[in-house]
């Protein structure tokens, strides 16, 4: 007798346990005590309650994951709009404008060239202060440290850290109307890395990058 009531309560815990409090199994077990099937039970009980509970969170954790992979195809798409920058000659002259914005979107410098020239000028007519710009070129991993330390070197030092490493060439930050250029030998970009120019003015970067390729 005392072995056949733990049998059941031993299968109406774990039938309420595996199915979360749904009120069905319960119902079931509490109708198999009369009969003596009792230890065939919790088998039974188990079997469909295991395989219901899998389908549900692998569903849910498969939903996600393709929203997640067609929203980032999208994201990465906005900064390549603009056009590449005209090259000749182993140099390249761009623009940057009151709107926060240089003209190119890419630069690409044959590999023939030992040395590459960028000239920049700021189109617009604010002041340095308010809208300074210039051109750093750098490793895109590098980027997000690298305008960090500039924001922190200050509008002194140009927003740019002096005798940074990462620094692989930079112009002086202009204002409106002014002009500047910087010569770099292009053995300092080394072929298979990810390269960047982009403006150090605190929070211009978001908007003023753009990618350099070699070859
Ligand atoms: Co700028």
């Amino acid at each position: 007798m005392s072995k056949h009531v733990l049998l059941i309560a031993s299968a109406f815990a774990l039938g309420l346990s595996a199915c979360g409090g749904d009120d069905r199994p319960a119902a079931d077990t509490s109708v198999t005590p009369p009969a003596t099937t009792a230890p065939a039970a919790p088998s039974t009980v188990m079997a469909p309650a295991a395989t219901m509970t899998m389908p549900a969170p692998a569903t849910t954790t498969t939903m996600p994951a393709p929203a997640t992979t067609s929203a980032a195809p999208a994201a990465a798409s906005p900064p390549s709009d603009k056009p590449a920058a005209v090259v000749d000659n182993c140099a390249t002259t761009i623009e940057g404008n009151d709107a926060m914005q240089y003209n190119v979107g890419s630069i690409a410098i044959p590999a023939s060239c030992k040395q590459f020239k960028i000239t920049l000028r700021h189109v617009g007519q604010m002041p340095v202060a308010a809208m300074g710009h210039n051109v750093v070129v750098a490793r895109d991993a590098d980027l997000q440290a690298l305008a960090a330390s500039g924001a922190q070197a200050g509008a002194a030092a140009g927003f740019l850290p002096a005798g940074d490493a990462r620094v692989v060439a930079a112009t002086r930050m202009i204002g409106g109307g002014e002009t500047t250029d910087v010569t770099f030998d292009t053995s300092k970009l080394p072929a298979g890395g990810s390269y960047v120019f982009f403006c150090s003015f605190p929070g211009h970067a978001a908007l003023m990058k753009g990618t350099i390729t070699v070859g």
